[in-house]
This record gives C-alpha cells, sequence and structure tokens, in this order.
C-alpha cells in the first residue's frame, strides 16, 4: 500500500505541495491545556514517567492543532536517570543531575540494559499514542544525542558554553569515551523499544552540537548518531531516523551521508536558500523558522514562512521551528503559522 503519512512521505524523499508541518515542544507550556494537565501531575518528571498523562499532552497540540506528527511526551534526561543519574529539575532554573567527572562516579552508573525499569513507563506511553492517535498523524519517538546527553551529565546542569563537557574530554579522554559509549549502548536499547512500541520516525537531538571544534565533531556528534542510526535500521529495517546537529554550520553539509540519516534537521542560524542547495541536495530536510516569530507573530512571521516555504519547495521537506516553542508564545501566531504553510 501506498504511504499515506505526509511524513513519512517526505522522509521517503517524496516532494509535496504542502510540506507537512510540527513543532518542537509542541506539548509544552504555552499551552493552557499542558498547565492544567502538568498540575494535575505536579513536577515535570511526574508528568513524564505518567502513562496516562504523557498520552494527554502529547494530544493535546494534536487536538488543538491537527499537526501532521506527534512527537512522545519525555525528556532526553531520562536517559541518564536510567543509568542511575539523579535527575530533578529546578523551577525557572532547568535540570540538575548528580555530575560524572571521576572514574569512581563513573563505575557506579548501570550497564545499559539496565535502564528498561525505569523507562518501562515511556513505552506505555509509546503504546498508548500508537493506539490513539489519528490515522494520519505520525509518531515520532527520540533521544538525545550522546554528546549533547553527556554535556549535562558531566556538568550536572545545562551550561552556556559546554565548558566542564569539553574540559573532560580534552583533559580525560578515556573516561569521556567511556561516558559517551555507554551513553549511546542504552540510546540504541531505548530507541529500538520506543519503535517496537509502536514509533514511527526516531529524531535524534545533539542541541550542543554546535559547540564541537571539526576533529570532535566528526568523533563525538557524527559517529555516535551513525552508530545509533546504523543499529536501529539493522534491528528495524526502514525505520526513519531525524537527526539535529544544532548550530552545526557549515557541518550540516554531508551530514545526512555520513551518519545514514534520513533528514536533517536545521536551527534557524542556517540560511534556507544556502541549506537548500547544500543540505536538501542529500533529502529531506525540516525546519527552519525562527521561535521567536511565535511570540512576536505578524507580518514577519508570514513573510518568513512563506520564504522557508518556497526555498525549500523542490525537495523534500518538514516544516518546524529551528528550535522548540517558547512558554511565553501566543497561540494564534502557530495557527498563522499553520495557516500560511497550508494555504499559502
Ligand atoms: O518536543 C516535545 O514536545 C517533546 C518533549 C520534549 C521535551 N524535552 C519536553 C520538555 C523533548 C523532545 C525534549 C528534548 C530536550 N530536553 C532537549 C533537546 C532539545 C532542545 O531543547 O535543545 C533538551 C536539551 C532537554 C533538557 C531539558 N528539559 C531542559 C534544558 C529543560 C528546561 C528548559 C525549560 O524549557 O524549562 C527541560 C524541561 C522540559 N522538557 C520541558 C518540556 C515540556 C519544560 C518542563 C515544564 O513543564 O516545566
Amino acid at each position: 500500500m501506498a504511504e499515506t503519512k505526509t511524513i513519512l512521505r517526505a522522509l521517503a524523499g517524496e516532494v509535496q505541495d504542502v510540506p507537512p508541518i510540527w513543532m518542537m515542544r509542541q506539548a509544552g507550556r504555552y499551552l493552557p491545556e499542558y498547565r492544567a494537565t502538568r498540575a494535575q501531575a505536579g513536577d515535570f518528571l511526574s508528568l513524564c514517567y505518567n502513562p496516562d498523562l504523557a498520552t494527554e499532552v502529547t494530544l493535546q497540540p494534536i487536538r488543538r492543532y491537527g499537526f501532521d506528527a506527534a512527537i512522545l511526551f519525555a525528556d532526553i534526561l531520562l536517559v541518564p536517570q536510567a543509568l542511575g543519574a539523579d535527575l530533578w529539575f529546578v523551577t525557572g532554573e532547568g535540570p540538575r543531575l548528580s555530575t560524572i567527572t571521576t572514574q569512581a562516579e563513573f563505575d557506579a552508573l548501570k550497564p545499559a540494559m539496565d535502564i528498561h525499569e525505569v523507562l518501562s513507563p515511556i513505552y506505555q506511553t509509546v503504546r498508548n499514542l500508537s493506539q490513539e492517535l489519528p490515522s494520519e498523524t505520525t509518531l515520532i519517538g527520540f533521544a538525545g544525542a550522546p554528546w549533547t546527553v553527556a554535556t549535562y551529565m558531566i556538568a550536572g546542569r545545562g551550561t552556556p558554553d559546554q565548558g566542564p563537557a569539553h574540559a573532560l574530554r580534552l583533559e580525560n579522554p578515556a573516561l569521556f569515551e567511556a561516558l559517551i559509549s555507554r551513553i549511546t549502548a542504552a540510546t540504541i536499547d531505548y530507541l529500538s523499544m520506543q519503535i517496537e512500541a509502536g514509533a514511527e520516525v526516531i529524531k535524534i537531538f545533539d542541541s550542543w552540537a554546535g559547540s564541537l571544534p571539526d576533529d570532535a565533531f566528526e568523533k563525538y556528534a557524527l559517529e555516535p548518531t551513525r552508530a545509533i542510526t546504523r543499529a536501529l535500521k539493522e534491528r528495524h529495517p526502514g525505520i526513519p531516523v531525524i537527526g539535529f546537529p544544532r548550530e552545526a554550520g557549515e557541518k550540516y553539509v554531508g551530514f545526512a551521508r555520513a551518519t545514514g540519516v534520513d533528514c536533517v534537521a536545521l536551527d534557524n542560524s542556517a540560511d534556507p536558500d544556502w541549506a537548500a542547495r547544500h543540505v536538501q541536495v542529500d533529502g529531506c530536510v525540516q525546519g527552519n523558522l525562527a521561535s521567536r516569530h511565535m511570540v512576536t507573530g505578524g507580518q514577519a512571521l508570514v513573510d518568513e514562512t512563506r520564504q522557508i516555504v518556497q526555498a525549500f519547495s523542490k525537495g523534500p521537506h518538514i516544516f518546524n521551528l529551528g528550535h522548540g516553542i517558547t512558554p511565553d508564545a501566543d497561540l494564534e501566531n502557530v495557527q498563522l503559522m499553520i495557516d500560511t504553510v497550508r494555504g499559502g
């Protein structure tokens, strides 16, 4: 049977008159219904680990806006937690974790194969979603890329320049590489379980890829994404993978060929005309409207949206933001973006 889901058609390389659309962080605090469910759950992590409520918040943006894809509601930091790191979120500040900077701290982590006990509620959320989503909506599973996850595990928090992770990779490469390998193995198993539960596409978030200099980008962004993609496609032939080496700049060129991903997600610093010529030549691209337009709206939103659609119109394209939507976004601006993509 010919594929009918627009996201899967784009990922298979089909050029469509109207690109399919979804939005990073589409289930989030800009939605009043999300804030209500989040309050019911208590804290963010309780929401992630409650399959009924996580299913509900994943469905909310689909009900309100009819996006072409739903993304599993979870977080990239659940993998470190499943490996034994302590994890908590400080309101208004972000994540905190117990740190991994010594061999003894690394040795205390669990083996990759032991992550499933903690993560089994996430697989239940995926099973629920594959039952409950409309037949035209694609279900995306995800994980963080090893480098990005490692930056949080090493520093114990988000960092503006990933300084502690860069220090460890330069000062103790053996320990750093052991950590990258452990995260890679856990991520392959985690994503494989998401696919078995019903995820139809996998996205790998390498939010801090842009801070790696060339040789380190090759070793710690490109290679782990290639290893994960290869293993998933071996275990689940045909599973499409989206890679997101955020702020990779010139290093977006050739990323799909080098890693085997089916689609490269672009942040909004990539110029669409440039990316159409240098990145879309290798296949599908996703992106890349600046999230601030969801706050500011108006004619600038419409013009910029049309320009992106036009720039990518000759190849396979999935419309998205260049990064996650922010809590101060206006609900009507989201609708205006969707109407502009679908209606011209
Ligand atoms: O996109 C989606 O709707 C799916 C769910 C999703 C979340 N986080 C939910 C979330 C996804 C795909 C992520 C990925 C994620 N998490 C990344 C990679 C993408 C990126 O943004 O660069 C990173 C780096 C994280 C780690 C993380 N989680 C941080 C730094 C924060 C705090 C920042 C913030 O916005 O508060 C989170 C929290 C988080 N993850 C929220 C959501 C909806 C907000 C939590 C809340 O409700 O209070």
